[in-house]
């Protein structure tokens, strides 16, 4: 199918409205509904799912502090848009196909509100899963100003439910953010940036099997999702209008597995200013910008100079990252376009700050334990690709139990071909450095030897953090304090595929002694 490019205006997704707001707490209900939607004006209306019948969902804009409650509503279908490989864990056989369960990524949340992937509902809380904990989750974003979004999180589907469109934005605001004078309402633009294939009649395409290594049943989970078309907001290649002024772009890679190395084709940079977790200390101006799976950043992009051109977007990561093949600059090399046609409706009077907000490194010396964890492939009985944390699977007995209060280094020893970009659930982090190893003689010994000196964080990664890239053939390591919450979370590689498919463990956050 070939499809036009820039034919569609990039839709942005509403802000929604609180069912009861009061002083005290703000009150939104959300139902995940199964509606058809145009994702590009040349193929039929596609089946998506969409909280608030919405793909993307539609944005909360929050306060730091804010006391939100939310009811997350399944409405959905009994049957599944994508097959379900029943072989996977949490999603055997006797589980209803149609599960949900919503978490808050990036979000300081109780445990209980953190949409751990067994606490799934179904349509009308009908069926709960094993660990299912409350009806109306709590969030208490007692965080600064930062860009978090919600997914959903169910044992053994994630990928098809994200992939079907349950994502959104979560913006926290704060007085801080707002003193910079940043480009802010129209002139600040969510990016939530997806892969998706197609079949003729519209239909969203997810592959039944992998190509490479086929089983003798299907469906059978593949080992990462490669889409032929890049949507932004939910729609295929768009194009936006912008008037010759500083825009803030407020980029979510929210693949399942694709990352994006973006760039724009005017040689523009991107001033960054902001990680995954808030703002950085200076901005960060750089040419290109990597961003793995669930990573955001924040960045303002200067197009005062270019009244009556057109950008591109373009993206040059290999797939897989970073040694698999390259891009096809056609198809998902391009992302989106931005044309300078629109007049200018007031005087710029917003700044690219030259300083934002002191970030204190935390020292090593602080941190109580350090863990090594590997991050390995194996192969599992039907021959497939089997990513394991630290050799353990979903199933086996919680091994990283932090004390709350205190810091930890977190070592992930990569000893695979792929870079896998990995979430802890309730923190934010500092990454420390990344340093080369020997994998071969770490899989033969299960000995360390550094092959050359540490790697410091890009300029990019150098505020807080919570999901972080983990290069092959590297040691990350990252310092995690872990607070205010004791309790369960987990902790994964956010490509989907793996995630689904034991690259995900539980961990503890133990009460003070
Ligand atoms: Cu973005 Cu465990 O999630
Ligand atoms: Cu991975």
């Amino acid at each position: 199918m070939k499809l036009t490019k820039f034919i569609d205006p990039l839709p942005i997704p509403p802000v929604l409205k609180p069912k009861w707001k009061s002083a005290d707490y703000t009150y939104y209900e959300v139902k995940m509904e199964e509606v058809k939607q145009s994702l590009h004006s040349q193929i039929p209306h596609t089946p998506i799912w969409g909280y608030e019948g919405l793909y993307p969902g539609p944005t909360f804009e929050v306060e730091t502090g804010e006391r939100v409650f939310v009811k997350w509503m399944n409405n959905l279908p009994e049957k599944h848009l994508f097959p379900i490989d029943h072989t996977v864990h949490g999603a055997e056989k006797v589980k209803p196909d149609v599960r949900t369960v919503v978490h808050l990524h990036g979000g300081r949340t109780e445990p209980e509100s953190d949409g751990y992937p067994d606490a799934w509902f179904t349509k009308g809380f009908e069926k709960k899963g094993p660990f299912f904990t409350k009806k109306i989750y709590e969030y208490g974003n007692l965080q600064s100003a930062r860009a978090l979004w919600y997914h959903d999180h169910a044992i053994g589907i994630t990928r098809l439910n994200i992939y079907a469109g349950l994502a959104g934005f979560y913006l926290i605001r704060d007085p801080r953010e707002r003193s910079l004078n940043l480009p802010s309402g129209k002139f600040e633009i969510p990016l939530l940036l997806q892969d998706r294939s197609f079949y003729e009649d519209g239909s969203l395409f997810y592959p039944e099997q992998s190509s490479e290594h086929p089983t003798e049943f299907t469906p059978s989970i593949i080992s990462s999702f490669f889409g032929d078309t890049i949507v932004v907001n939910g729609k295929v290649w768009p194009f936006l209008e912008v008037e010759p002024r500083k825009y803030r772009l407020r980029l979510l890679n929210g693949a399942n597995a694709r990352f994006f190395h973006l760039f724009l084709n005017s040689g523009q940079p991107f001033f960054q200013i902001g990680t995954d977790s808030g703002l950085l200390e200076r901005p960060n101006r750089v040419q290109s910008l990597l961003l793995a799976p669930a990573e955001r950043a924040d960045v303002i992009v200067d197009f005062s100079k270019l009244n009556g051109k057109s950008i591109l977007m373009k993206n040059d990561a290999r797939t897989h990252f970073p040694i698999g093949d390259p891009v096809d600059p056609g198809t998902t090399g391009t992302v989106m376009q931005f044309r300078v046609t629109k007049p200018l409706s007031s005087m710029d009077t917003s700044v690219i700050p030259p300083f934002m907000e002191t970030i204190h490194r935390l020292p090593e010396s602080t941190a109580h334990k350090q863990r090594f964890l590997q991050l390995s492939e194996e192969k599992d009985q039907f021959g497939r690709s089997l990513f394991l944390l630290d050799q353990k699977k979903w199933d086996d007995p919680i091994s990283e139990n932090p004390q709350v209060g205190t810091n930890e280094i977190w070592c992930f020893v990569n000893t695979n071909g792929d870079d896998h970009p990995i979430h802890v659930h309730l923190v934010q982090f500092q990454i420390l450095d990344r340093l080369p190893f020997d994998v071969k003689h770490y899989k033969n010994t299960r000995r360390i030897r550094y092959t050359g000196l540490p790697v410091a964080p890009d300029s990019g990664e150098r505020g807080w953090k919570d999901t972080v890239k983990c290069p092959p053939g590297h040691i990350t390591r990252i310092i995690i304090p872990f607070f205010p919450f004791t309790g369960r979370y987990v902790w994964h590689c956010h490509m989907l595929e793996h995630e689904d498919y034991e690259m995900m463990r539980p961990y503890w956050i133990l009460p003070p002694y």
